[in-house]
């Protein structure tokens, strides 16, 4: 079944609908004909998104939210289902990068990152499961973590974990919805390069010649062969749609870095720098 068809006259909420990926899903769910509900810190950009998707004639609302606050999340759940009724689709995608070695990253920095990357997800799923069960109807979450899910990268290690933990509490998250024969699919999105401003706002050590130019190739990198957050987000309501637990934005490169890192638990081998990653650490 198309996304269109799927989707149609449904309710998405997404979080980080202000820049990126979420924004991109937002875009292309209300051209899809889905009302949505746009939530993130960075009230002008989703009042912005929102102006620009209701002037298109689809419907949307910006609703202020910290994910790492569990009452914003309730008051964001309230805010959509007495707006919009039922919510179809919950995508829960706000998430912050975050540069340095693991002892020199400040202690805030850490804790922010895995409270917005981890805590938000988890709370965000927990509180739209809870309402979607209720409702008995036909629901959909979709968390966001990374194709780093699937690997390792020095100098990003709050990153990393914090996107295998995504990836592990969704898969926990749909053998729940198994248990219950519960009608709401789960996905886990796995994105690669998208061209968006995570590495810009990724807090670094501006002291660190060596951190702040890494930022700034990192940076570089998926603002020249990343895919639009348009792009990205009709890849991505297109996998949900189709039914797939394994949402990626390049299927391919992900189906390679998945075979890569079987094989190495396989054979339990010693932690390596995947090959394109070295140029980003070399001057370490
Ligand atoms: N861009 C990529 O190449 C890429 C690759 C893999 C995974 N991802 C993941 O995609 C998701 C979106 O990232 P993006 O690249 O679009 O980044 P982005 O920086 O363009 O957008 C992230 C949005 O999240 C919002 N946000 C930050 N903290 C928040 C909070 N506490 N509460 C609510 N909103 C908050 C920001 O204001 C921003 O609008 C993230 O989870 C990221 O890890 C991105």
């Amino acid at each position: 079944m198309s996304a269109r068809d799927k989707f149609a006259g449904g309710t998405a909420v997404v979080t980080g609908a202000g820049s990126g990926i979420g924004e991109g899903i937002a875009r292309v769910a209300a051209s899809l004909g889905m009302n949505v509900v746009l939530a993130d810190v960075a009230r002008d950009r989703i009042e912005q998104v929102a102006a620009d998707i209701n002037a298109s004639g689809a419907s949307a609302i910006p609703v202020v939210t910290d994910v790492t606050d569990i009452a914003a999340l309730e008051r964001l759940a309230d805010a959509a289902y007495n707006r919009f009724g039922e919510v179809t689709l919950a995508v829960n995608n706000a998430g912050i990068e975050t540069i340095g070695f693991s002892w020199e990253i400040p202690d805030e920095t850490w804790d922010r990152l895995l409270s917005i990357n981890v805590r938000g997800v988890v709370h965000g799923s927990r509180i739209f499961a809870r309402r979607m069960l209720e409702s008995g109807k036909p629901g959909y979450i979709a968390n966001v973590a990374s194709i780093g899910a699937l690997g390792m990268m020095p100098t990003q290690a709050p990153y990393m974990m914090s996107k295998h933990a995504v990836l592990s509490f969704t898969e926990c998250l749909y053998l729940e919805m198994q248990l219950k024969k519960a009608p709401i699919q789960i996905s886990a999105v796995l994105p690669a390069q998208v061209a968006t401003r995570i590495f810009e706002d990724a807090p670094a050590d501006r002291q660190s010649g060596f951190v702040e130019r890494q930022r700034e190739m990192m940076h570089a990198m998926i603002t020249q062969i990343g895919v639009t957050p348009e792009q990205a987000g009709e890849t991505i309501l297109n996998g949900i749609a189709a039914g797939d637990f394994w949402v990626s934005t390049h299927p391919d490169t992900t189906a390679e870095v998945a075979k890569r890192r079987a094989e190495y638990l396989a054979a339990l081998e010693m932690p390596a720098l995947a090959e394109q990653a070295r140029v980003l650490v070399e001057e370490a």
